[in-house]
């Protein structure tokens, strides 16, 4: 395998099919991916960041009730007709910018929640025999060059398989999978093995996968198996595993910090960090915080 050329990463999958219950009543008609954060929903983050990366082709992994996800890269000739006619260009370019170019958007359904394994594997025709990223949009990512920007980057001189990867506290390794790690690199780290979600007793360490991977098109055949594991559930992680026995897989240590929008909180906190890195608000964001945080010393602000 290491003899043979790196092949571009072309495609991307976004598991997109989730009920997103931690947020209900929120979601419980509109998707978990069109929650915004800052002023676009979460999976244009996704979308703008693949793009970013050079990828042409996006693949949604949706289930029922999800057509809006489609949907918001359409494009929409009445609304750019009124935004023209009212001269408000700088929005119309904020829409354009959510255009879909014609042909690169694949849809596929998974029919039951098993797991982000069966997810991506239900992507296994439209991906065919090529390498492909995943791009997990409850992660999200600031940076001056997106995650997967810089994954490609390495990959195109690494090849094999690759994911995202940080260092967590030991409570939280329950919540991600889990690195064994071969070499230290620095930059990258070589793999041993991967555990999904292991408490911190059985975490081999604390190095942890964030929401992107570039993939060799062989974990299908691993994911065919439909084995189940962690929660019940049909895992990516697994797949790597038996993956990793014929193939090189590295973590990306990326630069930039990542947010968890997979939760309330991480939400919340995402969002505030996106206004803050955002110039046109983060000024009087950064008031409202103050404020909030000490009405006294608003009342004082507002006296001066
Ligand atoms: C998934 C993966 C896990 C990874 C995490 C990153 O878990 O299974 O290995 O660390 O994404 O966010 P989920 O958050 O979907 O439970």
């Amino acid at each position: 395998m290491s003899d043979s050329p790196i092949r571009p990463v072309r495609k991307a999958v976004f598991p997109v099919a989730g009920l997103g219950t931690r947020f209900l009543p929120a979601t419980k008609v509109m998707p978990k991916e069109m929650l915004p954060l800052n002023d676009r929903p979460l999976i244009q983050h996704a979308v703008e960041e693949a793009r970013e990366a050079g990828i042409e082709e996006f693949i949604f992994v949706t289930s029922d009730h999800k057509d809006m996800l489609a949907k918001h890269f359409d494009f929409q000739p009445e609304l750019v007709e009124t935004l023209k006619s009212r001269g408000k260009t700088d929005m119309l370019q904020k829409v354009q910018d959510s255009d879909m170019p014609a042909g690169a958007l694949f849809l596929t359904h998974q029919a039951q929640p098993l797991g982000l394994g069966h997810a991506v594997w239900c992507a296994r025709e439209l991906v065919g025999d090529e390498p492909f990223a995943v791009i997990l949009p409850d992660d999200v990512f600031l940076a001056e060059k997106s995650c997967l920007a810089q994954m490609v980057e390495a990959y195109n001189e690494l090849g094999g398989n690759l994911m995202a990867v940080t260092d967590v506290s030991k409570e939280d390794t329950a919540r991600y999978g889990i690195v064994d790690i071969k070499e230290d690199k620095g930059k990258t780290v070589s793999i041993n093995t991967l555990v999904e979600k292991p408490g911190p007793d059985k975490a081999p360490s604390q190095t942890a996968i964030m929401g992107r991977y570039i993939l060799q098109p062989e974990i299908f055949e691993h994911l065919s198996a439909f084995e189940t594991g962690a929660g019940g559930e049909i895992q990516l992680t697994d797949s790597m595993v038996k993956l990793i026995e014929s193939q090189p897989f590295h973590g990306f240590r990326y630069d930039g910090q990542r947010y968890d929008c997979g939760t309330r909180l991480g939400f919340i906190e995402s969002n505030l960090a996106f206004g803050l890195s955002d110039s046109e608000i983060s000024g009087t964001l950064e008031k409202i915080l103050r404020n909030l945080l000490n009405p006294s010393g608003a009342l004082n602000e507002a006296a001066e």
